[in-house]
């Protein structure tokens, strides 16, 4: 019996590696993130080889370093930290004008106002015939971040940009007495999902994904990118804050949908406090942020969907930052267990890398 199961799971375990191809993120032998990829794109390494060629052979510090550029099961490819292609990629995020809202103030209850959270987009995930929702956000003009969860077997089935009210359209709300509306929904049928590689691996580590867009999508005043922790001072701040706001169309309380975009503020707990009211049972890691009590929380609906708070420390104003990916809590919501949210601080590179190369 034991022996059968080592075999399955030594199989198993070649058929994953095998599966490593290229572009897949990868641990260095030093520690180090990486990806997989031919030795002639891995700057480092081509640098190296032509180096050698002048000199006849490798310095010790190079054997080292080459020694520990394995790409887990595949011999052409070397595990490289690209640090040029996740510099491109922050640049990109960057560049951007991000995280601007014109309203912080939500309406009575938890409604957020018309367009004050442009970033946030509605999913829509075929199950075979049924479909269902999750959340995602924009954080730039080609690409929306969301929980790789939400398509676990399914298709993309359409995303909704610049929505509010999902049963009405245009959008309207009557503001000091004159009706205020924001512009017409986008919606965009296709999208490339990346899903994190390693996220098969382990049920709900690495629940991050990306969708590229199409095209560009054109900024309005209802449609905007939101920032992300681009440098280890915002990464910081994700452990720091006491609380977050989360934002979503998911369920106001259990089994109750909502059809408007409503925002929770929701205390930060810190990883001892998480891991105990989980009764230390859940696979809590330092790549997962936790939020939440017993009034508020996140509901299923929201996956997908940011952990985000203002900041002035992007760029001097006060803007919008996205520390947490809503990943997993209990399905009814605000009952005694925290919301648990993937840190997007610790996926910066990998968010970096892709938006630079794909
Ligand atoms: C698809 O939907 C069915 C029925 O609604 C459900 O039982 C099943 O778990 C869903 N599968 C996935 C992969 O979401
Ligand atoms: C999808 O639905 C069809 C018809 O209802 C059914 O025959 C098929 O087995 C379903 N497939 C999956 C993967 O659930
Ligand atoms: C976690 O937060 C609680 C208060 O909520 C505090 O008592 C405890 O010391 C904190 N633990 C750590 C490791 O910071
Ligand atoms: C971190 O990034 C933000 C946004 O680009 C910038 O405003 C801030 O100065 C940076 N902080 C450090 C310490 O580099």
């Amino acid at each position: 019996m034991r022996a059968s199961l080592l075999i399955f799971a030594l199989t198993l375990a070649t058929t994953l590696q095998l599966s490593l191809g290229q572009d897949v993120s990868c641990t260095r032998g030093d520690g180090k993130p990486g990806y997989c990829m031919r030795k002639s794109q891995c700057p480092k390494i081509s640098n190296m080889i032509k180096q050698r060629r002048l000199r006849n052979s490798y310095t010790p510090e190079e054997i080292t370093y080459i020694l520990n550029s394995v790409c887990p099961g595949s011999k052409e490819l070397v595990c490289c930290e690209d640090d040029e292609k996740v510099a491109e990629g922050l640049q990109m995020l960057r560049d951007q004008e991000c995280g601007v809202f014109s309203f912080a103030k939500t309406f009575g209850g938890s409604e957020v106002e018309l367009m004050s959270r442009p970033w946030m987009v509605y999913l829509t995930i075929n199950n075979n015939s049924t479909t269902h929702m999750c959340g995602g956000t924009l954080i730039h003009k080609r690409y929306v971040l969301t929980a790789a969860h939400c398509f676990n077997g399914r298709t993309l089935h359409s995303m909704r940009l610049g929505e509010h009210n999902l049963l009405t359209e245009p959008d309207c709300k009557v503001k000091r007495g004159r009706m205020v509306c924001a512009p017409r929904v986008v919606h965009i049928q296709r999208g490339q999902i990346f899903q994190h590689e390693e996220f098969f691996k382990r049920a709900l580590a690495h629940d991050i994904a990306l969708i590229k867009l199409p095209q560009d999508v054109v900024f309005t005043n209802s449609v905007r990118p939101i920032c992300l922790p681009v440098n280890e001072t915002l990464q910081e701040l994700a452990t720091t804050m006491d609380k977050f706001f989360v934002a979503g169309w998911g369920h106001v309380r259990p089994n109750v949908p909502s059809t408007l975009l409503t925002e929770t503020i929701v205390p930060n707990l810190n990883m001892t406090d998480c891991y105990n009211s989980f009764n230390g049972i859940s696979p809590l890691t330092t790549s997962l942020l936790c939020a939440g009590d017993v009034r508020h929380d996140s509901c299923s609906g929201d996956s997908g969907g940011p952990l985000s708070h203002v900041t002035e420390l992007y760029n001097g104003v006060q803007r919008f930052v996205q520390f947490g990916i809503t990943s997993f809590g209990s399905p009814k919501c605000g009952d005694h267990h925290p919301g648990v949210y993937t840190k997007v601080g610790s996926y910066m590179r990998w968010i970096a890398y892709k938006i630079a190369t794909k």
